[in-house]
């Protein structure tokens, strides 16, 4: 263990001290594992300037939230900062308990200045590497951290079991106040400033000015194997990362285990996790880590790389590290023939329960454009489309809205299709760009079977999409290039063994398709997880209905949930 990476030590529960100082400890039995979380504004210096960001507990990234399957989680949020604030743990499955689900305005208001809410759930069925972060406006740039979930006591990891395990964040850095960019760009109608670099846990590392002092380093001895939790939790970009000198085994994603492949880079979305087995066989040295982003469509993005350090026991600092080779910036092939190679482990004790008869076909089209603005620069703005709806914030949470009947805050009439079928991916589609707004959901039946096939369109610009679905895992059962067609393409779905997730990239330019049961009664969330897009509006949710069984209905809102 790096000591560089000493101010990234939780404060809260002391047994993830013993795991950071390399004992593998487990607890004992399921149990209460309560959190403080006090939402904070803390001076931090990265790139030779000095900011205010806003922090938890004064660590960035945050605190690992460390639990075990099963385990009960009590998260007391106590909102210190100036902004409004609400917290997404990313992944939960949050069964029949929305009111935990942390995203502002869809499951709950925002927790205002002063006050404090305690996300209560039970992790049930999942175990892995999961996240949290901010989920009101773009705050969740500096306001996320890990969420490691250990399989229940004897239960052993169906991979071997590696000599230590790391948490690595993956995140965006912006010199300047994150808000006021955002406020920047939306009142000129345009992106706002691109970042200024990328980081490893909150570190750019070395190639970076002034960034010496803030490179994340892990130590490891020859011939042991070491587990890496890697989490994309940067606002805007897809990445890729490598280690030089050493082959990744992909052992899982989104907290669900995948059949092992070993390869040279992954690609990882805003919002996916990874975890991959790293065997420390080379010579002793020093070897970078990097990440730096994949984009292949005609838009400019931050392009650089973060660095952090491999380093052998024993290597003294002044050995050169050497880099590792990552995809080009456009290699589109490589992440279609990595994601490709992603199957779930579908063992009997972890199997994959793909639905295979289908009993609601949903078809929404991805869509960039330009609305009148008439207070922007130019009198327009960008905006962003599902099915040629641009989603409008309610004033309320929408599950409360939901569970006690208030009318007028949202409509259930979201189309299982967009309005007018056209060439999705044709030739570029500049006219009628423009978007109907709404608050308008999907109403989903207790417990049906739901497919639902993502299609980015080329209005305005293709753009690879990661889309996150909030409540549940889905099966990536099909993706390709081009227009999906309903006819050809289901023959080639895969109904055995495809990944489960929680957030799937849709390629630039193409489709893809997912599956899940609607087994989890409540609101859940669905958007891009690309920051920008889902501040244009490329968001809807769904409306599962209760079930009739005892256990099958949303459970009553906890008393000191938040109002508006
Ligand atoms: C951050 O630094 C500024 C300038 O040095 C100082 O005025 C401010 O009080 C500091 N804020 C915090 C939260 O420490
Ligand atoms: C949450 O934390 C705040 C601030 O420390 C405290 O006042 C409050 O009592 C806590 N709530 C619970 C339920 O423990
Ligand atoms: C969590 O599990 C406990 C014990 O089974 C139960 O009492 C509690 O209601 C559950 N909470 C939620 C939010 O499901
Ligand atoms: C965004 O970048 C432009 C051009 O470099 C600069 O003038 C502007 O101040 C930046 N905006 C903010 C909010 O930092
Ligand atoms: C990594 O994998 C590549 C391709 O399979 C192989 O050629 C190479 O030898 C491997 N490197 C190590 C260090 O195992
Ligand atoms: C990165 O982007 C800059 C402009 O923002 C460009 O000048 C440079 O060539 C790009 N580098 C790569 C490797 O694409
Ligand atoms: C990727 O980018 C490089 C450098 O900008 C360019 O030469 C190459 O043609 C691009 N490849 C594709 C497939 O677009
Ligand atoms: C506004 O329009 C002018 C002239 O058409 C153009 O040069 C400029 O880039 C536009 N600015 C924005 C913010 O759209
Ligand atoms: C859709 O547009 C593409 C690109 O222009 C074209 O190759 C294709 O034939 C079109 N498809 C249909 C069904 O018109
Ligand atoms: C989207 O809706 C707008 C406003 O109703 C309409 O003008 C436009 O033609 C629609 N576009 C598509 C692609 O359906
Ligand atoms: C949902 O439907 C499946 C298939 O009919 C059934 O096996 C399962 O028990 C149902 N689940 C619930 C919670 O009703
Ligand atoms: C904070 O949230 C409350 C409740 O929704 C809202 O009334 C208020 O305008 C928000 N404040 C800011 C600064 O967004």
């Amino acid at each position: 263990m790096g000591m560089a990476n000493r101010e990234n030590f939780p404060l809260v529960p002391f047994f993830y001290f013993f795991c950071m100082l390399g004992f593998v400890f487990i607890p004992t039995e399921a149990s209460v594992k309560k959190y403080q979380f006090n939402v904070q504004v803390t001076n931090v210096s990265r790139l030779c300037h000095t900011k205010p960001i806003v922090t938890v507990n004064g660590m960035f990234p945050g605190p690992t939230i460390y639990v075990r399957e099963g385990d009960r989680v009590l998260i007391n949020v106590t909102n210190s900062a100036q902004y409004n604030m609400s917290i997404h743990w990313h992944g939960l499955k949050q069964y029949r308990n929305g009111w935990a689900d942390g995203p502002a305005y869809i499951t709950q208001c925002p927790i205002k200045t002063g006050n404090s809410y305690v996300y209560d759930f039970n992790v049930t069925v999942q175990r892995g590497t999961l996240w949290w972060h901010a989920h009101i406006f773009w705050l969740r740039a500096t306001v996320y951290g890990a969420i490691v979930i250990m399989p229940k006591q004897g239960t052993p990891f169906p991979f071997p079991q590696p000599e230590r395990e790391e948490t690595i964040l993956l995140g965006e850095w912006w010199n300047n106040d994150v808000e006021e960019l955002v406020n920047q760009g939306n009142k000129l109608g345009l992106p706002p400033n691109m970042s200024d670099a990328h980081t490893i846990n909150g570190k750019p590392g070395p190639l970076f000015p002034c960034s010496d002092k803030h490179t994340f380093a892990m130590e490891v001895e020859q011939g042991k194997t070491y587990l890496l939790r890697i989490i994309n939790a940067a606002l805007n970009d897809e990445l890729f990362f490598a280690i030089a000198g050493h082959n990744l085994t992909v052992v899982e994603v989104d907290a669900v285990y995948t059949k092992p492949f070993t390869t040279q880079a992954i690609l990882i979305a805003p919002g996916q996790t990874t975890n991959v087995l790293v065997q420390a066989s080379q010579v002793p040295s020093r070897y970078f880590m990097a990440a730096r982003p994949f984009m292949d469509a005609p838009l400019s993005i931050d392009n650089k790389t973060a660095t952090a350090m491999l380093q052998y026991k024993g290597i003294p600092n002044t050995v050169l590290p050497i880099l590792p080779q990552l995809p080009a910036l456009n290699d589109t092939n490589f992440a279609l023939s990595y994601n490709a190679k992603l199957r779930s482990l579908n063992s009997p004790q972890f199997p994959a329960n793909v639905p295979l008869k289908v009993d609601r076909h949903l078809f929404y089209t991805i869509g960039l454009g330009i609305n009148p603005c008439p207070t922007c620069l130019n009198g327009t703005q960008l905006i962003a489309s599902l099915n040629n709806i641009t989603f409008v914030m309610p004033q309320m949470g929408l599950l409360q809205a939901h569970y006690f009947n208030i009318k007028g805050v949202f409509r259930t009439d979201f189309p299982d299709r967009p309005p007018t079928p056209f060439n999705y991916t044709g030739a570029p589609l500049t006219a009628n760009l423009g978007t109907t707004l709404g608050t308008r959901l999907s109403k989903i039946a207790f417990n049906s079977t739901v497919e639902l096939v993502l299609q980015d369109t080329n209005l305005l610009s293709v753009e690879s999409h990661p889309f996150h679905l909030h409540g549940y895992n889905f099966f990536v059962v099909g993706t390709g290039v081009g227009n999906f067609n309903p006819s050809k393409d289901p023959a080639k779905f895969n109904l055995v063994d495809p990944p489960e997730r929680n957030t799937v990239g849709v390629p630039t330019g193409g489709w893809t398709a997912m599956r899940f049961r609607a087994d989890n009664p409540g609101v859940w969330f669905m958007h891009c997880h690309l920051e920008l897009h889902t501040s244009w509006g490329l968001k809807t949710a769904f409306v599962v209905e209760n079930g009739k069984g005892v256990d099958q209905s949303v459970l009553p809102p906890p008393k000191d949930l938040p109002l508006c």
